[in-house]
């Protein structure tokens, strides 16, 4: 019997720089404290067999030789990394996989990033692949555009592999591959945290409105002669003809130079113009790019209300999470204020935590009884 391998893997939040990774961008993600675990063994006969504590969720079996369409539902993300890393050429052996989550699938907070992702190393490690964190990544970001189906960017497996304790990653989409640098977060010592408001509003890309969003931005880039449309000048939204396309654009201009005033706020500390910063975002990501939806809406409302600095959806949108800058001391009537509107509109209660930003994947320990060891 083989070792068991086991990855934790953090979800990430993005502090800002939404629906840029796929436009040429800056991006600026946070591994966050809260994680999917993987626990893998070998086994020789081909077959991979996945347990996971998600409520409802049997055991799932396929083998290696998998093919797009022949799993879908939660088990769907674990077939997809097995197609993913096959595709590529690497041969597995067949695999036990157990795949527990502190992340709420559907809060837009990358639970499927940090599951493929977790797959993809602890099989590279039980298997000696020989491969590194960005080439997991990218086989990862495969998966979920190819197996699954939606055309993600890198970004979300980018952070959940190479995040690091304090900082977020400044990520660099214009490039292949996307160069990152670490941004140091101060704020908790200036008496702030980060918070995110899960929604509960169940936000699935895989209904096809992102990967229209991202065929509007090429379709843009196009008729403007670009390859990317986060290169386009100003004048950009005077020569498009079509409003849609305008709004798109206007989107992706003003969020790239928002990243920029971003980073420029988190260096110098400077959290008010880094509040409204955040805020903006949410604006032209709910006017210009339209993939809100009015429980973030009313999270966003609710947390400025309440004394939040600044706050955001998070993430690809229509649904899933929002993030609000807040002082320690005003955590508890953010909840209060987010709570009180959602039950005024009788929706479910959200969830409301703060986060911090934690390490990247890494490799622990492990036994577990269903892997026999
Ligand atoms: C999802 C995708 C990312 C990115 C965001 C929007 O999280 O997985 O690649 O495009 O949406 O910024």
């Amino acid at each position: 019997m083989t070792d068991v391998c086991r990855w934790d893997v953090p979800g990430r939040v993005n502090l800002i720089g939404e629906h840029l990774d796929y436009n040429g961008g800056p991006v600026l993600p946070m591994a966050i404290d809260r994680r999917v675990t993987v626990k893998a063994r070998l086994r020789e006969d081909g077959v991979v067999n996945v347990w996971t504590d998600l409520p409802g969720a049997a055991k799932e079996s396929f083998t290696t030789s998998v093919r797009p369409g022949e799993v879908d539902g939660w088990a769907s993300y674990a077939a997809a990394m097995i197609w993913s890393l096959g595709n590529a050429g690497h041969s597995l052996s067949g695999a036990d996989l157990v795949i527990e989550s502190a992340l709420p699938s559907g809060a837009g907070l990358s639970s499927s990033a940090a599951t493929t992702c977790g797959i993809g190393a602890a099989l590279n490690q039980a298997q000696h692949l020989g491969l590194d964190r960005t080439q997991v990544a990218q086989l990862a970001q495969q998966a979920e555009a190819e197996f699954v189906g939606v055309p993600v960017g890198l970004m979300d497996q980018l952070a959940v592999l190479h995040g690091q304790a304090g900082h977020a990653l400044l990520i660099d989409t214009s490039q292949q591959p996307h160069p990152f640098e670490a941004v140091p977060l101060t704020w908790d010592a200036d008496g702030l945290t980060l918070v995110v408001i899960s929604t509960g509003a169940h936000h699935s890309l895989a209904a096809g409105e992102y990967a229209a969003r991202r065929e509007e931005c090429e379709q843009a880039a196009a008729e403007l002669g670009l390859d990317r449309l986060a290169d386009a000048g100003l004048d950009a939204t005077v020569r498009l003809t079509d409003e849609t396309l305008k709004a798109r654009t206007r989107h992706v201009l003003t969020e790239t130079a928002r990243v920029r005033g971003a980073v420029n706020a988190i260096r110098r500390g400077a959290w008010p113009q880094l509040g409204t910063i955040l805020t903006a975002s949410h604006a032209s990501l709910r006017d210009d790019f339209e993939v809100s939806c009015s429980e973030l809406d009313t999270a966003v409302e609710a947390a400025l209300e309440a004394g939040a600095l600044g706050a955001r959806m998070t993430g690809g949108g229509f649904g899933g999470s929002a993030i609000a800058l807040v002082a320690p001391e005003k955590v508890q009537a953010v909840r209060d204020r987010v709570e009180a509107r959602y039950l005024d509109r009788r929706w479910a209660r959200p969830e409301v935590f703060a986060v911090r930003a934690a390490d990247g994947a890494h490799p622990a320990p492990s036994t577990d009884a269903r892997l026999g060891k």
